[in-house]
């Protein structure tokens, strides 16, 4: 059995309604790169705490007071759930505000929101995850799970792609990975710096130095808009089937609920339906900028 929830679990929010986000500590604050930390959170409520559970690729909506909120995915181990992690890249008003929070200082939440990484229908199958900058963030508590369940799978791969090295998140956890015998993880940078002596280049282009059975090989793909299209249309054109390809998308989001429309894609509603779709389910809407 994989050690996690198997369905999406229930919404922990403030005491009202499923906008009211409830209350959380940050305990733990580890700065990754120049422009991303990390935060370590834990509900003020205990009886949230407890009750809080998530599935890999989920996201909680991050409130702060007077300032707004946005979608942030959870990036820590979904066994561990009395303090899950936030990585965020520090790019607008609200995660230039977190980035002035100090540890003790509260947040709120609400969440978890949205589809998750389909860990156990591809039970047996080889799992090839493909990252770019701070798309490995959603992708890592799937890659907790499947070390975790490690017998249960196939071959484990993470391609990983970075603008320099020093744009790495979780070096020293990537470091570890690299030294496992049952877990291939390839880096490529864009910019190396001089020290750097492995691949350079985008990271569809690691697909080259992987052994790829395209028919048993599922894909999670998380990154830029840009490189979500380049790896899903790549591994399309390696014969990987369509609805073995699995793309967290990005939309703006407000309600989180399915309720507000801000982050419709055509017909789907990326908070509810998605973030993460397979191929199959979005193709005729991937790809075009704008839905
Ligand atoms: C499901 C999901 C999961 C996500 N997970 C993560 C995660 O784990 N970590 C993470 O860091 N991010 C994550 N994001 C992205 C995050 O939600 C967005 O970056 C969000 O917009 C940040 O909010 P903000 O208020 O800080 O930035 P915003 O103020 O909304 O700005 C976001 C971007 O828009 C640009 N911008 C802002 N104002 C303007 C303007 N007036 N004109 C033009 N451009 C402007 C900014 O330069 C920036 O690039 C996720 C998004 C989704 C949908
Ligand atoms: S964010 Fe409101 S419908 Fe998705």
């Amino acid at each position: 059995m994989i050690t996690a929830v198997a369905e999406r679990p229930c919404m922990v929010c403030g005491d009202g309604s499923p906008m009211e986000p409830a209350w959380a500590r940050i305990v733990a604050f580890h700065q990754e790169s120049s422009n991303t930390a990390s935060y370590s959170l834990q509900f003020v409520d205990p009886e949230k705490r407890k009750q809080y559970q998530f599935l890999p690729g989920q996201f909680n909506m991050v409130y702060l007071f007077g300032v707004g909120e946005a979608a942030i995915s959870i990036s820590s181990d979904p066994t561990c759930c009395d303090t899950l992690v936030h990585t965020i890249r520090h790019v607008g008003s609200v995660t230039f505000a977190m980035n002035k929070l100090k540890e003790g200082q509260c947040v709120g939440l609400r969440g978890p929101f949205g589809s998750h990484w389909p860990l156990e229908s591809c039970r047996g199958r080889d799992i090839l995850l493909v990252a770019g900058g701070i798309g490995i963030a959603p992708l890592r508590p799937a890659i907790y799970q499947l070390l975790k369940n490690r017998d249960q799978y196939g071959r484990v791969i993470l391609l990983y792609g970075v603008r320099s090295p020093q744009d790495m998140i979780f070096k020293e956890e990537v470091e570890e990975w690299q030294e496992r015998r049952d877990f291939q993880v390839l880096i490529t940078v864009d910019y190396p710096s001089e020290e750097w002596t492995g691949p350079v280049g985008v990271v569809t282009k690691l697909l080259r130095r992987v052994r790829l059975d395209s028919q048993r090989t599922s894909v999670f793909v998380c990154g830029p808009r840009v490189m979500n299209r380049a790896a899903a249309h790549s591994f399309l054109s390696h014969y990987v089937p369509e609805d073995q390809i699995y793309v967290s998308l990005e939309r703006n989001m407000r309600c989180g609920i399915g309720q507000c429309g801000h982050c419709q894609y055509g017909p789907k509603f990326v908070c509810k339906d998605g973030p993460i779709f397979s191929y199959a389910s979005v193709r005729n809407l991937f790809g075009k900028d704008e839905v």
